[in-house]
């Protein structure tokens, strides 16, 4: 369905969520673990992006709303792993209480410190570089510090609210 509309600010947000929705985004986890409480702290994002080379940079968005971004703005290195066909449970694992999200063994220290998901399709480690406000969510710019691919080479796709692999089989 087409909306059209003549002014800005006037269309409906559910209209919105339901054509995003179709927009296929990577499945990635941010992951930290601030110093200060030394606690973990992880979250997925779709927004992942590779930005420059030189510097090298890659970026993502995170939500006002959302509770684990406080923590992991506080680590000194993030662990972004992008995750694979067969990682959905990793999804689930997110959405439980902090303290059990790092209850298992789906968890590896990569060279920086930073906690990144065994089996991903890739991997990195990053600093922040800066915060920037747009609209209701914070664009995160982070210096990459070391990267590599994964064992998995089918990415998960998240589209129309559902999980796959990009891949067929
Ligand atoms: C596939 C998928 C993609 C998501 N992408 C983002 C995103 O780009 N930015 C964001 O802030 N939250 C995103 N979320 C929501 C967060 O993962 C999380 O639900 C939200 O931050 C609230 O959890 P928290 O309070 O533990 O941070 C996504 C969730 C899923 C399942």
């Amino acid at each position: 369905m087409t909306i059209v509309t003549g002014q800005l600010g006037t269309i409906d947000p559910a209209h919105v969520r339901n054509v995003m929705a179709v927009v296929p985004t990577s499945v990635t986890v941010i992951a930290g673990q601030p110093e200060l409480t030394g606690e973990h702290s992880a979250m997925i994002v779709g927004s992942f992006v590779f930005i420059s080379l030189e510097p090298c940079f890659v970026g993502f968005f995170v939500g006002h709303e959302s509770t684990s971004w406080p923590q992991l703005n506080k680590a000194t290195v993030l662990g972004i792993s992008t995750l694979g066909s067969v990682q959905t449970d990793i999804c689930r694992k997110l959405g439980k209480k902090e303290a059990d999200r790092f209850a298992d063994g789906l968890w590896r220290r990569g060279a920086f410190g930073a906690p990144l998901v065994t089996g991903s399709v890739a991997t990195m480690e990053c600093q922040i570089e800066n915060v920037t406000k747009i609209g209701d969510h914070d664009f995160v710019l982070a210096r990459v510090l070391g990267l590599n691919t994964g064992s998995a080479t089918n990415p998960l796709i998240f589209q129309n609210h559902e999980f796959s692999g990009l891949l067929p089989g």
